[in-house]
C-alpha cells in the first residue's frame, strides 16, 4: 500500500515536472479554502521552457493593515493642470527610485525600503519570469512608419502601499473577497510597464531600451521584448473624476544614463471629454479639454494611420486602442458580485450595460454612450465599482468564475454584495461549464489575435 502510494507520488512528480515547470502547487487538500488559498498565492500557472538561472516572478501581497500616510507624496506639490509633465515625472521617479534599481529590477518582494504589491488572481495569465500578461497587439505602422509586422505586447502592473492597503481590504481573506463600498484612498498609485516584440529596425525609437526575457509563447519558450510604454494611474482629488491616468513612452533620441531617463511624458487624462464627438472634432476643430497631450510626442503619430493616440486627440498610449482613452476604459472596473460566464444571457446583458470601445467612431450615439464621465459612481447601478482598477476587476471575475465552476455551492457565500440581478436567467445557463474565463476579456484593449482584430480601420 505504502509502495503504491509512493509510486503514484513519484509518477505524479515526473508528469508535473515534465510539462509545466511553473505550475501552481498542489493544495494541501481539495477543500474549498485550501484550493482557493493555493491559487491565490500561485505566481504563475503558465509553462516555462529554458530560462534556467533567470529569476522567476513571485507574486507579492504586501498589504498594509493601516492606511499609509499619503500627505507627503511628492506629486502633491505639483499642479497637474499647470505642469502635467512635471506631475507625471515626479510619479515616475517615485515608482522607479527603488523598483528599477538593477538589483531589484521590479522584483518588488526584494524592495526592502518600500511596500508594493501585485493584484490577485492572475495566475493563469501571468508568465513565469516577470508576471507579465498579454496585451493588445500593435498592428503594422501603428508604432512607426517602418513597422511591417504585427507586434505583441506584454505588461506587468504593480501598486504602491496606499493602493495595496485597499487591495488588502478586499483580499484579506482569500476565501471571501469583500468589495462592498470599495474605493481607494487618495495617493493610490498603479504602475504598468508595457514591453513589445518590436525591434529597433522597425521601430527605431526603441533603440537602447530596456530588454527583458519574457516567457510569452504558449509553449513557455522565451522572447526578448523591450520597454515601450509605462502607464500610471493615480487617485488624486484634484481630478474631477478622482483619477489621473498618464503614460510615458521610451524615446531613444532623449538624453539619459539609463532607459528610464529616456521615458518621455506622452499624455495625462482626467476625464473622457463627452462633447468631443467626431463631428465636433472634424467640423468645429474641437480639442480635448480633459487631457493634456505632449505636442512633441503627438506629432510622431500624426502621419501614421492612427493619427491620434486616443480618439480625437484624447490622451492614450502608443500601445493602446486609438478609438479609446485611458480613463474611459478604466472607469468600467466593477464587480457583479457573481460570475458572468461567456455565452450566457448574463454576459449579453453585461455587454449592453457596459458599452465597449465603439468600433465605428462616426457612430455618435454609441461613442457618446462610451465617452462619459462618472466620477466615483458605479459604471452600472447595482454593481459595485472597483474604482477604475481593471486588474482588480479581472482578478475578481477570474475568482468568481473559478468558484462557480469548481465550488458552485460557495458562490453565494463568497460575495459581500448582492449578486447583480440579471434578467431571464435559468440556472442551467449559470452552471454551464465553459473554458474561457468570463466577460472580463471584454476589457482587453482589443482582440489580441490579429486575425480577429478588425477595429479602427481608417
Ligand atoms: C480599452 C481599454 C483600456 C485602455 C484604453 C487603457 N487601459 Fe489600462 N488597463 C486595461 C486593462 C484590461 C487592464 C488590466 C490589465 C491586465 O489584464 O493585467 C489595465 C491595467 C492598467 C493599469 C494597472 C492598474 C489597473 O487599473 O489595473 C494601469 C496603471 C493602466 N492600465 C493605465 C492605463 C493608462 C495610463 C492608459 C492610457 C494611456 C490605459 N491604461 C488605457 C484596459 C485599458
Amino acid at each position: 500500500m505504502i509502495y503504491r502510494t509512493a509510486c503514484i507520488a513519484i509518477l505524479f512528480t515526473i508528469l508535473r515536472g515534465a510539462n509545466a515547470l511553473a505550475a501552481c502547487p498542489e493544495p494541501p487538500s481539495t477543500n474549498f479554502a485550501d484550493e482557493a488559498t493555493t491559487l491565490f498565492n500561485c505566481s504563475s500557472n503558465r509553462p516555462l521552457i529554458g530560462g534556467e538561472g533567470l529569476p522567476k516572478f513571485q507574486v507579492h501581497y504586501d498589504f498594509p493593515q493601516t492606511l499609509p500616510d499619503s500627505s507627503n507624496l511628492p506629486w502633491l506639490a505639483i499642479d497637474p493642470f499647470a505642469d502635467p509633465g512635471g506631475y507625471m515625472l515626479s510619479i515616475l521617479h517615485y515608482a522607479t527610485k527603488v523598483n528599477a534599481r538593477p538589483d531589484i529590477d521590479w522584483r518588488i518582494q526584494d524592495n526592502a525600503e518600500e511596500s508594493w504589491c501585485d493584484a490577485p488572481w492572475f495566475q493563469d495569465l501571468r508568465e513565469p519570469l516577470h508576471g507579465m500578461t498579454s496585451e493588445r497587439w500593435s498592428r503594422p505602422k501603428e508604432l512607426h512608419a517602418l513597422q511591417t509586422d504585427w507586434e505583441r505586447n506584454w505588461a506587468v502592473g504593480i501598486y504602491n502601499d496606499v493602493a495595496c492597503y485597499g487591495v488588502g481590504q478586499m483580499w484579506d481573506d482569500p476565501t471571501f473577497p469583500k468589495t462592498k463600498d470599495f474605493a481607494f484612498a487618495d495617493g493610490a498609485l498603479g504602475v504598468k510597464m508595457l514591453f513589445t516584440t518590436a525591434m529597433p529596425s522597425e521601430v527605431p525609437f526603441l533603440t537602447g531600451s530596456k530588454e527583458w526575457q519574457v516567457a510569452a509563447n504558449d509553449d513557455g519558450s522565451i522572447i526578448t521584448m523591450r520597454m515601450l510604454q509605462l502607464d500610471i494611474s493615480v487617485k488624486d482629488k484634484r481630478s474631477p473624476n478622482g483619477w489621473f491616468f498618464g503614460t510615458f513612452m521610451y524615446d531613444a533620441t532623449q538624453p539619459g544614463d539609463n532607459p528610464y531617463e529616456r521615458l518621455v511624458p506622452v499624455g495625462l487624462i482626467w476625464g473622457s471629454d463627452p462633447d468631443l464627438t467626431m463631428s465636433a472634432y472634424l467640423s468645429k476643430a474641437a480639442v480635448a479639454k480633459e487631457s493634456w497631450v505632449n505636442p512633441k510626442v503627438a506629432e510622431r503619430f500624426y502621419a501614421l494611420p492612427r493619427h491620434n493616440l486616443g480618439l480625437n486627440g484624447r490622451a492614450n498610449g502608443p500601445v493602446d486602442n486609438p478609438l479609446s482613452a485611458c480613463i474611459t476604459c478604466h472607469q468600467q472596473a466593477l464587480d457583479w458580485g457573481r460570475a458572468v460566464l461567456p455565452n450566457t444571457p448574463a454576459a449579453k446583458q453585461a455587454a449592453e450595460l457596459l458599452p465597449n470601445v465603439p468600433s465605428d467612431p462616426f457612430d455618435e450615439e454609441t461613442a457618446k454612450a462610451y465617452f462619459i464621465n462618472i466620477g466615483s459612481a458605479s459604471p452600472v447601478p447595482g454593481a459595485q465599482s472597483l474604482d477604475y482598477t481593471l486588474q482588480l476587476a479581472k482578478g475578481m471575475a477570474a475568482f468568481r468564475t473559478w468558484v462557480i465552476k469548481n465550488f458552485p455551492d460557495h458562490a453565494a457565500s463568497t460575495t459581500d454584495i448582492p449578486p447583480y440581478p440579471f434578467k431571464d436567467e435559468s440556472q442551467d445557463n449559470m452552471m454551464q461549464p465553459l473554458s474561457a474565463s468570463t466577460d472580463a476579456h471584454r476589457f482587453d484593449q482589443e482582440q489580441t489575435d490579429p486575425s480577429t482584430q478588425g477595429m479602427f480601420s481608417r
